[in-house]
């Protein structure tokens, strides 16, 4: 039987929105596997910031939500490190609003960041992961990709569709040595969650403790899910051990349906 590893020694691996939260807790974990990791984002001085705690991380800016920038982005990436062969989408925005009041551009703008910018991303990553028959496409997804919640109809569609993007895309590249998976958490201690919980205190006039419960009580393990949980999971999900899990939902929620 082969031995399986959980070492990315030599492995390239690019994260987007690597400056903040989830991202940059990805990067940390998969530069102290052993990988070269790239991260992106529209804000070159919070990338920096997460670069200087791993020597093996450095930086490119850009906005996922324009094409041209992402191509650039890889091509950036590519000439200093290779193809990434672990591509994690983790850039995403949340919004937060009554149906009633929602229109169209409220509807494209979650789109254009947690759906059309998975795709952008994925499909500058997917060529040369097909040439070198190996690879690993992520995408840090929700909770919101499995079930509706009141006030996020716009995410929880954006969220929805990267999971239909995840399970066709792994289909397709099923044979070809690449895997396709999607983490859906639920609230996690970052700066996303920190602006929904000012704005539910803002909203309700609760405290900022007691807008936090709000968000913990959907847990049934009542607290916030830490970015390293995330981060080890998608590390997980890089190495060979992983190899048959694909166009997957990997829900970390505490047992949130
Ligand atoms: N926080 C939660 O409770 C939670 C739960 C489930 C899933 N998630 C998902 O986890 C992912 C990471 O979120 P987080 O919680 O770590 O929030 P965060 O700290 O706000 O991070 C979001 C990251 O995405 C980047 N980003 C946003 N728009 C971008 C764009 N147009 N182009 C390039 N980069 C962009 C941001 O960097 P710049 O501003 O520098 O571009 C930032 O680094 C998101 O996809 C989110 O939907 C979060």
């Amino acid at each position: 039987m082969a031995e399986l590893t959980m070492d990315l020694g030599g492995k390239h691996a690019l994260v987007t929105g690597g400056g903040t939260g989830v991202g940059a807790a990805i990067a940390l974990s998969l530069a102290q596997a052993g990988a070269k990791v790239t991260i992106t984002g529209r804000h070159l001085d919070k990338l920096e910031e997460v670069a200087a705690g791993g020597s093996s991380i450095s930086c490119v800016s850009g906005d996922v939500t324009d094409p041209t920038s992402v191509r650039e982005m890889f091509a950036e990436a590519t000439a200093r490190n290779g193809a990434p062969q672990i591509v994690v989408a983790n850039a995403g925005a949340a919004m937060s609003k009554p149906f009633a009041k929602m229109d169209e551009a409220d509807l494209r703008a979650m789109l254009d960041v947690n759906l059309v910018g998975v795709f952008s991303t994925w499909r500058a990553a997917l060529d040369p992961m097909l040439a070198a028959g190996w690879g690993r496409l992520i995408v840090i997804a929700s909770i919101a990709s499995l079930k509706g919640s009141p006030y996020i109809s716009a995410y929880c569609a954006s969220k929805h569709g990267v999971l239909g993007m995840t399970r066709a895309l792994a289909l397709e590249v099923a044979r070809k040595g690449i895997t396709v998976n999607a983490v859906c958490p639920g609230y996690i201690a970052t700066p996303m969650t920190d602006r929904t919980i000012a704005n539910i205190a803002e909203k309700t006039g609760k405290s900022r403790d007691e807008a936090e419960d709000i968000l913990k009580s959907g847990n049934p393990q009542h607290r916030l899910i830490e970015p390293e949980e995330v981060a080890e999971t998608v590390r997980f999900l890089c190495s060979d051990a992983a190899s048959s899990i694909n166009g997957q939902a990997i829900t970390l929620s505490g047992g949130e349906p």
